[in-house]
């Protein structure tokens, strides 16, 4: 199969895409013929070294994929022909994925392929931390900040779907606007106003959620958005790993702070939350409630491209490699 490959240096992380052997799928696992296949930020700290697959997965970048079933466990329920879509701890950047049938969803008719190749990764990330560990309830207020990427454009229209009222944070007018269209009404400009921004559009009390791709120096505005008693999901580090938080404010006004990662979970806990996620979002994305934004489609021979874009940034919603 086609791959993308570890670069030669870490130190000049520039992807390559060459051969390696077929993957050869093992008990509960279906092969599928990767067609397409977002990237994230874990594939550029990949390349550089910087986040090892977990053990025994695969250690092709890639944390989600669509494609088509060409056979291995469970034909009744997942022919080969079949349109998939994938959850992966790796591996979506091949030609070919061995996947554990518990990570697999149906794609929906009217999704492209390259939308549903944009769909495993920031819809699971969102749903785990929208539900699981951010305990958001209809009603509540949340700030998705990061808001028009690709995580966070699918986070903000999962968390209204879940009856949330969203407010998006963002750095750049003309993206947010571009949130509209997808019936995220209300934005904030990042910065160091933010608290005040959501306070003025809270009456004064503040967010019951942050989901924060942010963090670094913004994680005190992010913090002091907060009503008392809200949450904060550390989900990304895009601002930076560091900064000094008042641990005085979050003690007195009993704040939560939780950070969570996706990919080291277990086979186990990735089906029951594919499941949740399965039975929640595919209506919603097959009628056109949940869109995948795609801004940019490669092909997969220039993957090279699609990850210098991504840490390039200025993109609206996710770069998709087309196999
Ligand atoms: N914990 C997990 O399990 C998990 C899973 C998946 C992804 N993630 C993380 O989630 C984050 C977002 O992923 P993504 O795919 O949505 O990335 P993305 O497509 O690059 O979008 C991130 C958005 O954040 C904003 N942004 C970028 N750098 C920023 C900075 N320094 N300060 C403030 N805002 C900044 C940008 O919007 P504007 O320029 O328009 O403001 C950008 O559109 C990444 O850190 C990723 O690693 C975590």
């Amino acid at each position: 199969m086609r791959a993308v490959l570890a670069p030669d240096d870490p130190r000049n992380p520039v992807p390559r895409v060459g051969d390696l052997p077929d993957p050869v799928p093992g008990p509960g696992e279906v092969l599928v013929a990767i067609e397409a296949a977002g990237i994230n930020h874990a594939d550029l700290l990949q390349i550089r070294g910087q986040y090892p697959p977990p053990p025994g997965e695969s250690t092709v970048p890639g944390l989600e994929a669509a494609g088509r079933v060409v056979g291995g466990a469970l034909p009744e329920r997942w022919p080969p022909g079949t349109r998939v879509m994938a959850l992966l701890g790796g591996g979506g950047h091949g030609t070919l994925a061995a996947i554990p049938t518990g990570q697999l969803l149906p794609v929906p008719e009217n999704l492209s392929i390259e939308e549903a190749g944009a769909v495993p990764e920031a819809g699971l990330t969102a749903w785990t931390n929208l539900v699981a560990e951010g305990g958001l309830q209809a009603g509540e207020t949340v700030l998705v900040t990061g808001a028009t990427g690709g995580m966070g454009s699918f986070a903000a229209q999962l968390a209204r779907e879940l009856g949330a009222r969203v407010l998006a944070v963002g750095r750049d007018p003309g993206r947010l606007a571009q949130l509209r269209a997808l019936g995220i009404d209300e934005t904030l400009t990042a910065g160091p106003d933010l608290a005040r921004q959501v306070r003025a559009a809270t009456g004064g009390r503040g967010a019951d959620l942050v989901f924060d791709l942010v963090g670094g120096p913004s994680i005190n505005a992010h913090l002091a958005s907060l009503r008392e008693g809200g949450r904060l999901v550390l989900i990304g580090l895009l601002g930076g790993r560091k900064e000094e938080v008042d641990l005085g404010a979050v003690l007195s006004r009993r704040l939560r702070i939780v950070g969570s990662v996706l990919r080291p979970r277990s086979r186990e806990e990735k089906t029951r939350l594919v499941e949740g996620f399965a039975s929640f979002a595919l209506p919603r994305l097959a009628d056109g409630r949940l869109r995948p934004v795609v801004e940019k489609v490669l092909p997969f021979e220039r993957a090279a491209e699609g990850y210098k874009a991504l840490e390039s940034g200025g993109t609206f919603g996710k770069i998709v490699l087309k196999m």
